[in-house]
C-alpha cells in the first residue's frame, strides 16, 4: 500500500527496509517508523509540543471526542475498513478507535510525533510524510481523519475509494475559552468556518463538548500544546502558572464529508 515518494512505485518491505523496483530504499528507524519525507524539514510539532500533548491526552480529557468519533465512524464504515489518520500526532485517537476499527495507518510530518504514535500503538503502521504528498496508493483508503491538522483535499480525494469519507475535527468558538480569558484581557471566540471543498460534499456535522477541572500540571501541558504558548508574553503565561485549578471547556466540531465522484 505504501508507495515510493520518488518514483511512486509500490514499496515492498524487505527485512528492515522498504524498497521500490527502482532501487529507492527507506530504512525503518530504530523507533519503528519509516521516513518517507523527501525534504529535511523541521515542520510540524516540536518535541516540547508533542510531549505536552501526549501527557495531556493520556489523562483522558479528550476521551469523549475519541468515543464520539468511533461511534460516528460506525455509521459509515465497517471493521475491515482502512482508516488513515493524517497528522496523527501521538496517535492518541487511534489507540481508542482501533478497539473497534483495527485497520488504522497514520502519518505525521513531525518525527517526534510519529515516534510517540509507534510507541503507543505498536501494532499499527506509522510513517513520516506530509499531507500534501502522501505516499500511499490511490483509492486504497476508506476513511481519512484529520484532527486539528491541515487538510489537503486533492490528496484525500486521490487516496479515498469512491464511497470513502473524510472526517475533519476543529475547535468550536468556545474551545478553551476559560484559558484564553485568563491569559488575555480581550479574549476572543474562535472563528468557526465549515471547510468547503470542490471534491467533497458535507454529509454530517456533529459536535463534542465537555468540561473538566484541570490541575497545574495539566494546565501547563495544555498551554504547551497550543499556539498560545508560543505567541503569548511571559507575563501573560505567568497568569496560568499562578492558578492551581481551572475549569476548562473542550468543544469540537466534527465534519463528515463524502467524496464527490463527478468533480
Ligand atoms: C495540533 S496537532 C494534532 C495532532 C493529532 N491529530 C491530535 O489531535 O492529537 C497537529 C499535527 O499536525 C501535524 N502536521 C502539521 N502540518 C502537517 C502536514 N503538512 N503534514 C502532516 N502532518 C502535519 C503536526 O506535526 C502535529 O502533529
Ligand atoms: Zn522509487
Amino acid at each position: 500500500m505504501l508507495i515510493c515518494p520518488k518514483c511512486k512505485s509500490k514499496l515492498n518491505k524487505v527485512d528492515n527496509t522498504y524498497k521500490c523496483p527502482n532501487n529507492h530504499s527507506y530504512d525503518i528507524s530504530k523507533y519503528g517508523y519509516v521516513n518517507l519525507l523527501l525534504s529535511k524539514t523541521n515542520a510540524g510539532d516540536s518535541k516540547l509540543m508533542v510531549d505536552a500533548r501526549c501527557a495531556f491526552l493520556e489523562k483522558g480529557y479528550y476521551l469523549p471526542l475519541a468515543k464520539k468519533l468511533t461511534s460516528l465512524l460506525s455509521n459509515y464504515i465497517n471493521k475491515d475498513s482502512v482508516i488513515l489518520d493524517g497528522g496523527c500526532g501521538s496517535g492518541y485517537y487511534d489507540s481508542v478507535i482501533e478497539n473497534t476499527f483495527p485497520n488504522i495507518i497514520g502519518y505525521d510530518i513531525s518525527k517526534d510525533a510519529v515516534t510517540k504514535a509507534v510507541k503507543l500503538n505498536k501494532d499499527l503502521l506509522y510513517f513520516v510524510a506530509s499531507s500534501n504528498d502522501i505516499p500511499l496508493e490511490s483509492a486504497s483508503i476508506d476513511c481519512i481523519i484529520n484532527i486539528f491538522t491541515p487538510t489537503f483535499a486533492n490528496e484525500c480525494a486521490r487516496l479515498l475509494h469512491d464511497d470513502g469519507i473524510l472526517i475533519i475535527v476543529s475547535p468550536k468558538d468556545n474551545h478553551l475559552i476559560e484559558l484564553k480569558k485568563l491569559i488575555y484581557e480581550d479574549a476572543y471566540l474562535n472563528e468557526e468556518n465549515i471547510p468547503v471543498f470542490n471534491n467533497f460534499d458535507l454529509v454530517e456535522g456533529s459536535e463534542c463538548i465537555s468540561q473538566s477541572n484541570l490541575n497545574k500540571v495539566d494546565l501547563d501541558n495544555l498551554i504547551k500544546m497550543t499556539p498560545y504558548f508560543y505567541k503569548t508574553s511571559k507575563e501573560n503565561l505567568d497568569k496560568v502558572n499562578n492558578v492551581n485549578t481551572l475549569n476548562i471547556t473542550f468543544a469540537f466540531n466534527i465534519y463528515i464529508y463524502k467524496k464527490r465522484t463527478n468533480y
